[in-house]
């Protein structure tokens, strides 16, 4: 079913445009507002605190989804590695609502979660690729991804689809609240949808930027800053597992802080600077980096270049650049597992769920 793919990883992150236009068909009812169960509504705004739990890539959907839920519903929000939550509990609030993410719904570390909060009486939401999935028949309520089956071992689609889900989730819950939003999730998921279709029609570009930054390198940096940096773990991760260099996603303004020692002739540094606040300051870093040898790229969002070297991305709604602002992540990441001869869709030691703790 790879049709004319070479791999699964390549076909998944082609279909994100299609999976965006689908989930905003899944939860849109005819008037076009959002459609969503009226008791995960009843439960997001009785929560005083929510946990977002989860592992790898869900993790970092999930630091995405703190800021949108954040922002939109003004509901405090942490987000926790599951492996490490299981075994070094907060301090909870007093009316804590717990979210898992999980694409495949089977993964140990976040069920060993579910198991001890719902000891404890806590409600839970499920938001996986899979329902039926064992997070998803354990939790109290499942909001799917409709992302369809993802199976190369590298998450791609899953990754827009969680955030996409959780942006739903988010204004949602502003609405329940009576928060005056000035934000339509649909519409500007349909802007999205559009945005990476024209990203993903670029992927020569992405090779051969791909194979001037890592084809032989052994070292790579990611640095971004507020939402960029949450995307910057994430691609360092999508690396890291596919093409076996050993990647880092830093906050900008840490480098300076011991990291930037690492840094030598030729190390590639990919920036991300989708955000107008941190622009200037992103760039700065750059430049500290470049002074070091660093072959350095820049990857912006439209309206925020300022340079002819840029890479350029299609503008969308601030909240939603992780959207399209991970995609060249995920492109890059093929490319050099492709260029390196690495097995794409089943890299070495790795397993698509991971059911033991
Ligand atoms: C990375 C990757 C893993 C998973 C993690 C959680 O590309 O696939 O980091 O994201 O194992 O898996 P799920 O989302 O199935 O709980």
């Amino acid at each position: 079913e790879k049709g004319t793919y070479d791999h699964f990883m390549l076909k998944e992150i082609d279909e994100q445009p299609i999976v965006m236009r689908k989930i905003i068909q899944q939860y849109q009812d005819k008037n076009g507002d959002i459609k969503l169960d009226k008791k995960i509504r009843k439960v997001m705004t009785k929560s005083d605190r929510i946990y977002i739990i989860a592992a790898g890539t869900s993790y970092h959907a999930g630091l995405v989804g703190k800021q949108l839920i954040e922002n939109m519903s003004q509901v405090p929000v942490e987000v926790h590695i599951a492996s490490e939550f299981s075994y070094n509990m907060p301090l909870l609030s007093e009316n804590p609502l717990f979210i898992y993410i999980s694409q495949s719904g089977e993964t140990a570390d976040s069920r060993s979660v579910l198991v001890q909060t719902k000891a404890m009486g806590y409600p839970s939401i499920t938001i996986t690729n899979v329902p039926g999935s064992t997070l998803s028949r354990e939790a109290d309520y499942t909001l799917p991804l409709h992302a369809g089956p993802e199976i190369a071992v590298a998450s791609t689609k899953a990754y827009t689809a969680q955030i996409a889900v959780l942006t739903i989730l988010a204004v949602d819950t502003a609405q329940a609240k009576g928060i005056e939003l000035d934000f339509d999730p649909l519409k500007e998921l349909a802007i999205v949808a559009s945005a990476m279709e024209s990203l993903i029609d670029q992927k020569e570009a992405f090779e051969s930027l791909s194979k001037e930054l890592f084809e032989t390198t052994r070292h790579a940096f990611f640095i971004g800053r507020g939402i960029d940096y949450f995307v910057v773990q994430e691609a360092a991760l999508k690396l890291k597992e596919i093409s076996y260099i050993q990647a880092e996603g830093f906050a900008g303004g840490e480098l300076k802080h011991g990291t930037i020692a690492l840094i030598e002739q030729d190390v590639p540094v990919v920036a991300l600077a989708t955000q107008e606040n941190v622009n200037l300051s992103i760039r700065g870093n750059v430049q500290e980096v470049i002074a070091r040898g660093a072959k350095a790229s820049i990857i912006s969002m439209k309206g925020l270049e300022r340079s002819t070297d840029d890479v350029v991305l299609p503008a969308v709604h601030a909240l939603l650049t992780p959207l399209i602002s991970v995609i060249p992540m995920q492109l890059l990441s093929y490319y050099a597992a492709l260029h390196r001869d690495c097995d794409v869709d089943k890299p070495r030691n790795l397993a698509k769920s991971v059911t033991v703790e």
